[in-house]
């Protein structure tokens, strides 16, 4: 029988992954968080969605309420992570909504078992690899976390993700992913910035992507601009993209409303 409810436990790939499955639906929606939140950042969302459909989040391994296990942490081995909770929950199909790194382990995903994937939301995502500044930049921030913890990297990082408005009007969200951050282990954050600076691009692979896919990307967004939102709906075949204005990085927190008729308006469209 599925069990249904919040902080469900399920063992895949020899870890314990947290998720929450709520509603019914022909087509089931998981929800992929970004990096370093949990599968909580998606709240607003299925809060909306669980009337009508059946709806899924998980903590990627190490975040959240989800095992770390020992293994390097990589994106393929998120996106293993993914196909291997499909299987135990015993979803042939879904539809996949990733938001930036949770967009990463979606291309990688969909670019090795296409047949998993009924549609995708690519929310303010890319498919660049990082530049070699990039990579430096963030082997750099994994030494000052080593060496002096998270505070810092917290204050900065959350400075980037917001856009203006959001960090002067919406503390509560702001305070709130701090705490996520915050609450997550140094070794967690540190083996997920390495697993980014080596991540494969997967550009190469958006024009084999045939199924429908919603591109959603903040305005403000300074971490995966625009540009790269539309990098990605010049490359996909059968795709949609909508700039959300007044966010930054968090379109699906600082906009919920917004982003919620969006995604529901393209669930409603693939269901068959
Ligand atoms: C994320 O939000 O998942 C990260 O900021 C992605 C990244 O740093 O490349």
């Amino acid at each position: 029988m599925r069990a249904t409810g919040n902080n469900i436990e399920i063992r895949v790939n020899g870890i314990t992954l947290c998720y929450d499955d709520e509603g019914n639906g022909n087509m089931p929606v998981v929800f992929i968080h970004g990096f370093p939140f949990d599968r909580l950042m998606w709240q607003p969302q299925v809060d909306f969605l669980k009337s009508s459909q059946r709806v899924i989040a998980y903590d990627i391994r190490g975040f959240g309420k989800s095992g770390a296990g020992a293994e390097k942490a990589s994106i393929e081995l998120f996106a293993n992570d993914l196909i291997k909770l499909m299987d135990g929950l015993q979803i042939s199909k879904a539809i996949i909504c990733g938001l930036s790194m949770g967009g990463y382990i979606v291309l990688n995903a969909v670019s090795r078992f296409p047949e998993r994937f009924e549609k995708i939301i690519l929310s303010d995502t890319q498919c660049i690899a990082d530049s070699s500044d990039g990579r430096e930049k963030r082997f750099k921030t994994i030494q000052r976390i080593e060496a002096g913890g998270l505070s810092d990297f917290t204050e900065t990082f959350v400075k980037n993700i917001f856009c203006k408005d959001s960090l002067t009007n919406k503390k509560e969200l702001v305070d709130g992913i701090k705490d996520t951050i915050l609450s997550t282990s140094k070794q967690t954050i540190t083996g997920t910035l390495a697993a980014l600076a080596e991540r494969n691009e997967t550009c190469s692979v958006l024009n084999s992507i045939s199924i429908p896919a919603l591109i959603l990307c903040g305005r403000e967004d300074g971490i995966t601009p625009p540009a790269q939102a539309e990098f990605l709906k010049n490359n996909i075949k059968n795709s949609t993209l909508h700039i959300i204005e007044g966010a930054g990085h968090m379109s699906n927190l600082e906009q919920a409303d917004e982003f919620n008729e969006l995604v529901k308006q393209f669930i409603t469209d693939s269901v068959m």
